[in-house]
């Protein structure tokens, strides 16, 4: 048997659960196992691919990725609950290192406003989760909800049990993102003392960002004993988002003098990660973001550049190369050939097979006559709309679009769209402005009106001929969709992300119908 490392930091990255059910981050499934793929060559030893029994999409997702992805435990999360607990066994089946992450709420106020339960009926529903879950597989996490707001004592009797039922982790997260990180450290300090059967078992902290701490309170952690750490890319998740994975492993790596942990990240893939973080869910993090933001190795100051230029230590303390950063974003142009673009997609952390590289190609080079310079981001969209795409739905063919100002304006468009039955449409409508305009046409086209709660149209790279990337978000259902489309026209982008979001809502509404019938015997 192998010794454990006990300076040995776990990585559990929830961008797929955590992060994804905070609004404005939701990923398709495609999008999820990309993610989940990049995770795992990142070196996260755990990925939490998602909540099997919130949907049967999540269901399907987590599933998907614990077939497909190789090298980290996938877990998936359940509430203290026969179904949920069964529904996660059956997604999580198949992976190669499979665990159940079980949890129920342990402060006085969630016991009394959220559950209406009591101090034992609580901790009889926690060790009977885990005992469930314990049939299914081995590796058991049980996390107490809003641990940090539960009386210490409670934490200690409550971890005692569930781990003589058989948890492996147990988790005290910061739900509220309330704590401090003393009283974080202290906390951890008092548990590993206290909890019975704590030497048998990993600490994790799950720290929420809500007053800004949510990485200062998981080293503290640490130093009190954790030995998990559960974060996301680029600090995406509920409210304020959770513990930032890269910028957790950067501390442990350049500060490894003070801390003498380690983590199996390869910090060259932080930067790749992140940015198709973004392109999933076309959320881009600030400029000046540890890390990873745009400002994060960018050195503009005359003084600081004089003193770089002497000296890289004297303002730099990471280099950007550590965190994959490579130092030309300039990439390709018309002349170049398959070879260098896959080379380059490798490089940014894609791993495309044969049939979507060339695909990728194919837009390349379309794009390539468009645009004379070919950045790193032109080829991030063109990848996500190579590989996000869904062919039994309606596509744009062409469009014509006439705008107009003055008194007796009457911006015009007309599209040309094919049908998921192998027809075509054709449709035209004024409006408002040109994108009113197409938005109405599009409408039309496909018989069904689409409420938007927002769109906005961004530039993805550098110049006049940059590419625009439209993003369209509508609600249905409760349920918040994702359209996307990118184009160095940000009239047709908009078009296809209007149509992208059109596309998921019909599947959706579908999907609901059938379910329906399903339930009425039809
Ligand atoms: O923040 C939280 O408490 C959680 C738990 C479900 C782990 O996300
Ligand atoms: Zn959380």
């Amino acid at each position: 048997m192998t010794a454990i490392d006990p300076n040995r930091v776990i990585v559990f990255d929830t961008s797929l659960r955590d992060g994804e059910q905070a609004p404005g981050f939701s990923m398709n499934t495609r999008g999820k196992r990309r993610l989940a793929h990049a995770l795992a060559e990142l070196g996260v030893d755990v990925i939490e691919a998602g909540f099997p029994s919130a949907s049967p999409d999540d269901f399907a997702a987590v599933a998907g990725i614990a077939r497909e992805v190789r090298g980290a435990s996938i877990a998936g999360l359940a509430r203290a609950t026969r179904g949920d607990i069964e529904a996660c066994a059956r997604a999580v089946e198949h992976a190669e290192r499979p665990r159940i992450h079980t949890f129920i709420s342990t402060s006085p106020l969630h016991r009394l406003h959220k559950l209406n339960m009591d101090k034992a009926q609580v901790l009889e529903s926690a060790v009977a989760a885990v005992e469930l879950a314990k049939r299914y597989v081995d590796d058991v996490e049980f996390s107490a909800e809003d641990a940090i707001r539960t009386e210490p004592e409670y934490l200690v009797e409550i971890f005692s049990a569930v781990i003589a039922a058989g948890a492996r982790t147990v988790n005290v997260p910061d739900t509220v993102g309330y704590s401090t990180p003393t009283e974080v450290r202290e906390l951890f300090a008092r548990l590993k003392r206290e909890v019975v059967g704590a030497d048998r078992v990993i600490f994790s902290c799950h720290c929420h960002n809500d007053l800004g701490l949510a990485v200062a309170n998981s080293l503290a952690a640490l130093e009190g004993g954790a030995r998990q750490v559960e974060c996301t890319v680029n600090g995406i998740g509920e409210r304020a988002g959770n513990a930032a994975l890269e910028e957790l492993v950067m501390v442990l790596r350049t500060r490894q003098e003070r801390y003498g942990m380690s983590t199996g990240i390869n910090t060259q893939k932080l930067y790749p990660t992140s940015r198709l973080l973004q392109s999933i869910t076309g959320q881009e993090v600030q400029r000046n973001k540890a890390i990873v933001g745009e400002n994060a190795f960018a050195h503009e100051a005359g003084i600081h550049q004089h003193g770089m230029l002497k000296h890289r230590a004297t303002y730099e303390i990471m280099h950007p190369e550590d965190v994959g950063i490579t130092k030309s974003e300039l990439v390709l142009g018309k002349h170049s050939g398959r070879h260098a673009l896959k080379d380059r997609l490798t490089r940014m952390g894609y791993s495309l097979d044969e049939a979507e590289t060339d695909k990728v190609f194919a837009s390349f080079k379309a794009l390539a006559d468009k645009k004379k310079e070919i950045y790193d981001a032109d080829l991030e969209a063109l990848v996500l709309a190579v590989t996000g795409g869904n062919s039994s739905s309606y596509q744009l063919l062409s469009l014509s679009i006439q705008s107009a100002t003055g008194e007796s304006r009457m911006p015009t468009a007309s599209v040309r769209l094919s049908t998921p039955d192998g027809g075509e449409v054709c449709e035209a409508a004024v409006g408002d402005g040109p994108v009113d305009a197409l938005f109405r046409a599009l409408s039309r086209a496909i018989g069904a009106e689409i409420i938007l709660r927002s769109f906005h149209i961004r530039s993805i790279s550098y110049g006049s001929d940059a590419m625009g990337q439209a993003t369209v978000e509508a609600v249905w259902d409760g349920k918040e969709h994702i359209g996307r489309g990118t184009s160095t026209d940000i009239l047709e982008s908009s078009a296809l992300a209007w149509l992208d979001v059109a596309n998921r809502l019909l599947k959706a509404r579908a999907r609901a119908a059938a379910a329906v019938e399903e339930v009425a015997g039809v």
